[in-house]
């Protein structure tokens, strides 16, 4: 099929490649001309594990390309994509919609033919609703579908989760557009994956709910870490003992700095100022929020008693600082607040990240980035393994840093406290 993708971030470009890769015609567009440039060349603006290579690939074999012409891309093209973004605006935590109206209106004036409009960005119920009307005055009076798609991507493993799904979810009322887009996802329902059709706005409901229920498990954990901690229980025990419930499941139970991402926060905050509109209550998701908040104190008090409240002039090692590991996003990531907070009381920080330097870092006094770990933790008084890059879990902390006094404060449990011990570092883990 002939596909058009409105918007080249994370989203839209892997799904249009991935597409491309399942034997699709597609064309990816974005108004930055510089960054459809650099892809026509392969350079990927994103760090995405295996995906600069599916890039290079699809455009090699014709399946594949970039253009910053809307109008054309839109008119050659049977499915359109939109995975513009949908930022939360400030103070009010609503979701900025501005950049899909644009677009819908761009579509709107090139619908030449029959065309099924989809939203993968993730939209507020409704938004397939007034995209609709938008449509509605196409000077070609065409006939035209307006399909809810949303995406489930995880930064890192973006690729795998287009490829094998847990679920396709396609929210529309139209037979035909539903067919279209069954046989456009075949590739990837056959493998086990469960296409579930429901309505637009059902889908567009789907997509906030998953979100702040996933990261409702999260600050369920966390906090349930923070009362191991006073029980002498370790946290890692809790997690599997409740994951072994099927109904409770394994995944996104494990205890840490707290969500970040540009997903998570956005929609959590997005679902709960929806339902206000709607004079609703979301209170657990409102207190999800708050707990995540506060997350990032009740660690700093934790460092203040870790280092005595002497932070005057230490020498405080962060490893990792982006939101998770395997990816060089940085937005909402932990170490955010927590930088600042021990700048602020005389601490000296070194950092070291192996997607490299951080804009969002460089920008406080007293910050330094080292381009390794040995650097970076040379002179350290206290590591802080932040996130959980796989070049950091094989650490031998005791041969990384002359100071025999050096402690390891693990917002991830990557390390086996017992081997730290044997090894004569002050440990300190989350919930354990
Ligand atoms: C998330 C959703 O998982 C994905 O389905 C959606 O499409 C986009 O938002 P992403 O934000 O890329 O994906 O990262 P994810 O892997 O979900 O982690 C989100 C945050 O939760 C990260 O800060 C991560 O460190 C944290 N996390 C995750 C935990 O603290 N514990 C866990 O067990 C899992």
């Amino acid at each position: 099929m002939k596909l058009c993708i409105i918007g080249t971030g994370y989203v839209g470009l892997v799904s249009g490649t991935c597409f491309a890769d399942i034997g699709n015609n597609v064309i990816c567009v974005d108004i930055d001309r510089n960054k459809i440039k650099n892809l026509n060349s392969g350079i990927i603006p994103i760090y995405e594990p295996g995906l600069e290579e599916m890039v290079k690939r699809n455009i090699n074999q014709k399946r594949l390309k970039f253009s910053y012409d809307v109008n054309e891309a839109i008119k050659k093209s049977d499915i359109i994509f939109i995975c513009v973004g949908t930022p939360t605006i400030k103070k009010t935590n609503s979701v900025e919609l501005k950049y899909v109206y644009q677009v819908a209106n761009k579509i709107k004036s090139n619908l030449n033919k029959y065309k099924i409009i989809v939203t993968k960005s993730t939209v507020p119920v409704t938004t397939g609703d007034k995209i609709e009307s938008i449509l509605k005055k196409n000077k070609y009076k065409s006939k035209y579908d307006v399909v809810s798609n949303p995406e489930f991507l995880r930064e890192g493993e973006a690729i795998r989760d287009f490829v094998v799904p847990d679920r396709v979810v396609v929210g529309t009322k139209s037979k035909k557009a539903l067919k279209t887009m069954k046989s456009l996802y075949l590739p990837i329902i056959k493998k086990t994956t469960r296409f579930f059709s429901t309505s637009r706005r059902s889908a567009e409901l789907i997509k906030y709910a998953s979100n702040a229920f996933l990261a409702t498990k999260i600050s369920f954990i966390n906090e349930v870490a923070n009362l191991c901690e006073l029980l002498n229980i370790n946290i890692e025990e809790i997690s599997v003992g409740m994951g072994l419930d099927q109904r409770i499941g394994e995944r996104f139970l494990r205890a840490g700095p707290g969500y970040g991402g540009s997903c998570f926060p956005k929609d959590t905050r997005a679902i709960v100022t929806l339902a206000k509109k709607y004079k609703i209550n979301l209170s657990i998701a409102n207190s999800v929020i708050k707990s995540n908040d506060n997350r990032s104190k009740i660690l700093l008090n934790r460092i203040l008693k870790i280092l005595k409240n002497k932070i005057k002039n230490k020498n405080i090692t962060f490893l990792g600082a982006t939101f998770k590991a395997n990816t060089d996003d940085m937005r909402e990531s932990p170490c955010l607040k927590l930088i600042p907070a021990l700048i602020t009381k005389g601490a000296i920080i070194n950092y070291y990240d192996p997607t490299g330097p951080k804009k969002e870092i460089e920008k406080f006094k007293n910050v330094n980035f080292s381009k390794n770990v040995v650097d970076a933790t040379k002179k350290s008084d206290l590591i802080i393994l932040h996130t959980e890059w796989n070049e950091f879990k094989q650490l031998n902390v005791k041969k990384l840093t002359k100071n025999k006094n050096v402690i390891v404060y693990d917002m991830r449990n990557i390390y086996s406290p017992e081997k730290m011990k044997k090894n004569g570092i002050k440990y300190y883990g989350i919930g354990r």
